[in-house]
């Protein structure tokens, strides 16, 4: 469809605002567990989608062990991919930590093979991935995640951190959007 002649619209809810925060207090429980005799996690957040993720996440796990960081990744333009990944960010010395990588969602999984490619370069002493969710779809670049919060159908999402064109961020819940003729 002709991008000037159509504009995104919000679809059915998927996972209301509770639903939501009952899987991440879910997956803060399976965290703690999984780096439970660990001396250092290094949490690499990726920019925008996956903050608001990482802030409730985190807001339900004592960070005495975690140290957040925030890295800048982007594969698509608006809701097409176009098959190239920018990061930008600090991802410093991981050699003495674990890493965890936390994004908002595992598409066609070029962004987390992406990001992964470059922390495996710091050497760090494990590498683990987080979604807040996972879409059915086919994948261009297998990834194996660690922690999911929920699972969504192979449609275009947006809300709880995930935007269409910078759109849609804001909404509390996660939803599809439908492409609509104007
Ligand atoms: P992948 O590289 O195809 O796995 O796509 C992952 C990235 O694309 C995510 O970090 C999101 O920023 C973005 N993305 C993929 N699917 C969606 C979606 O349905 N809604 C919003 N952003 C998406
Ligand atoms: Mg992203």
């Amino acid at each position: 469809m002709d991008r000037e002649t159509t504009k995104p619209k919000v679809g059915q809810i998927l996972l209301t605002e509770s639903a939501i925060s009952a899987c991440i207090a879910s997956l803060a429980e399976q965290i703690k567990a999984a780096y439970d005799s660990s001396d250092k996690v290094i949490v690499l957040v990726l920019l925008d989608g996956a903050k608001r993720f990482a802030d409730e996440l985190f807001g339900c796990i004592d960070l005495a062990k975690f140290e957040l960081r925030y890295l800048r990744a982007k594969s698509y333009n608006g809701a097409e991919s176009c098959g190239q990944i920018e990061i930008n960010g600090r991802i410093g010395d991981v050699s003495d930590a674990e890493v965890l990588i936390v994004d908002d969602i595992y598409d066609r999984g070029r962004t987390l093979s992406g990001v992964l490619q470059i922390v495996k370069q710091g050497h760090p002493q494990s590498i683990r991935t987080c979604v807040l969710l996972e879409k059915q779809t086919t994948r261009t670049e297998l990834v194996s995640i660690d922690f999911v919060a929920a699972q969504v159908p192979d449609c275009f999402v947006v809300g709880y951190g995930l935007d269409y064109d910078g759109q849609y961020r804001e909404l509390p819940f996660i939803a599809s959007v439908d492409i609509v003729s104007v």
